[in-house]
């Protein structure tokens, strides 16, 4: 009996016209977004059909008609000349329909001896990823090296340091750049453990249960420029952990950035005035002409949300679906290829940003204010050799009387006052209130004395 129920019978109508739904056909297709992968797919049936030529399942003859078709499939994607047609379901079929035409079916039918989409989807992604990776690398090592070069440019730039958004201690302007350039480079060096793990072979694992060949799965690896294979056929078809280590690395790296813009958000304030952006990044206001939008920021800032949903939904999308294939996994496309342009985007933006911004140096001392010495003032008490828990309590004891009697801040405090505090302040007290001293005396690994920054630009310059 068929599955065709007359039209009166069925309890809903509409687009049913034949066999199948038109809209089904659409839903189904992947074919819009996953023909970005042309020429990964194009390589690995290249290098799938030589592992069937050293079967003996196709001839040298038939191997080079096949190349010889492929050729011209890759010429016709990348001059924008391949043309669709109905049923082509993915770049998969799409590409094995034109080999067909070009070459004939009797040998074009051949190729997918002992292949499955299965194996073949899996490669293609693993191809298609680690290239978008590795040139997402490129990218991120030239926007860390641009930020290198202006912190080292910049280094006697001192400005405020903050924790819960209040002044906190005098740093330089280069150890807040170096901060981030510190986040950037282990961003930079888990992109390439990713890429690592990400380029290893699924190829010759047929739809599930394995090559009923024996294809030499090492040898189609190595031609791929895999690492390896993949040990088990059923993990090879199903595994998809590479992509959501790719949207997770994306999610994490532009949560970086969504922190870097908003530090440089706040900093172009009137209220802060620390930076100014280029206009090449900013945008005006339709209503007010004085207005000077950071849209390149907020766009950066904005889009880490968007990175992180596509993670949270793929995730969902594969959370307990049973093994091996199933489409589902179809709709780890979408998500991902958004993520990588998303990042491949951000990442030269925030370059543009950040090569082109103005600082305005005097603004950023002049928000440096002397109670930001005040652990300063206890650490000098320190060397004197009282313990730090009762300097602490010192010091604070001279911000409240400086605010007390009204004074512009703890350095204003007279020896006669410092003294009444405690016994053990002396006259170089007043030398503790000095911002290029303080931010000095912070030479430990990781400080912002000049040298410390310098020696931490060179470590990350090092890391390349
Ligand atoms: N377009 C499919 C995908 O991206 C290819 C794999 C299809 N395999 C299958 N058994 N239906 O996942």
């Amino acid at each position: 009996m068929s599955n065709q129920q007359p039209s009166e019978q069925r309890l809903w109508g509409g687009r049913f016209t034949g066999a199948s739904d038109p809209l089904m056909d659409l839903y189904n297709a992947s074919l819009p977004y996953d023909q970005k992968m042309y020429a990964a797919d194009i390589e690995g049936t290249r290098v799938y059909t030589m592992g069937l030529e050293k079967l003996g399942l196709i001839t040298k003859e038939e191997l080079s008609e096949i190349h010889r078709g492929l050729k011209l499939i890759l010429a016709e994607w990348s001059e924008g000349k391949f043309v669709e047609k109905p049923g082509d379901e993915d770049i998969h079929t799409a590409n094995e329909r034109r080999l067909g035409e070009l070459i004939g079916k009797n040998i074009s039918g051949k190729v997918h001896t002992g292949r499955s989409r299965n194996d073949q989807v899996a490669t293609d992604m693993r191809i298609y990823v680690r290239e978008e990776l590795t040139k997402l690398a490129g990218f991120l090592k030239s926007f860390i090296e641009v930020i290198i070069k202006r912190a080292t440019k910049e280094i006697d730039v001192l400005m405020p340091g903050y924790t819960h958004l209040q002044r906190a201690q005098p740093i330089r302007w280069s150890h807040w750049l170096s901060m981030y350039a510190t986040y950037f480079t282990e961003d930079y060096k888990r992109l390439l453990q990713i890429i690592e793990r990400t380029n290893v072979s699924p190829l010759g694992s047929g739809a599930l249960a394995g090559h009923p060949y024996g294809i030499d799965r090492e040898f189609l690896a190595a031609e791929l420029g895999f690492n390896g294979v993949i040990g088990n056929s059923l993990t090879a078809v199903s595994d998809r952990d590479f992509v959501v280590e790719s949207m997770f690395w994306s999610s994490l790296f532009m949560n970086h950035i969504s922190r870097f813009s908003e530090d440089l958000i706040i900093y172009s304030t009137g209220e802060f005035g620390f930076i100014k952006l280029a206009d090449a990044y900013s945008t005006g206001s339709s209503l007010m002409p004085q207005k000077k939008n950071p849209d390149s920021l907020e766009l950066l800032r904005g889009k880490s949300g968007r990175v992180f949903g596509s993670l949270a939904g793929f995730m969902m999308s594969i959370k307990s679906i049973p093994s091996t294939y199933n489409k589902d996994m179809q709709e780890d496309k979408e998500p991902l290829f958004d993520s990588l342009l998303t990042v491949e985007h951000s990442i030269l933006i925030a370059t543009g940003v950040i090569s082109t911004l103005n600082i305005d140096a005097e603004k950023m001392e002049a928000a440096l204010t002397m109670d930001m010495l005040a652990t300063d003032l206890a650490d000098y008490l320190v060397r004197k050799g009282v313990p730090f828990r009762e300097t602490h309590h010192i010091s604070g004891e001279c911000v409240r009387t400086a605010e007390v009697e009204k004074l512009s801040g703890i350095d204003q405090l007279t020896m006669e006052q410092f003294k009444k505090i405690d016994a053990r302040f002396e006259q170089d007290v007043f030398e503790t209130f000095n911002f290029e001293q303080s931010v000095e005396r912070r030479t430990a690994t990781g400080g912002t004395a000049k040298s410390a920054v310098l020696k931490q630009l060179t470590n990350l310059q090092s890391q390349f």
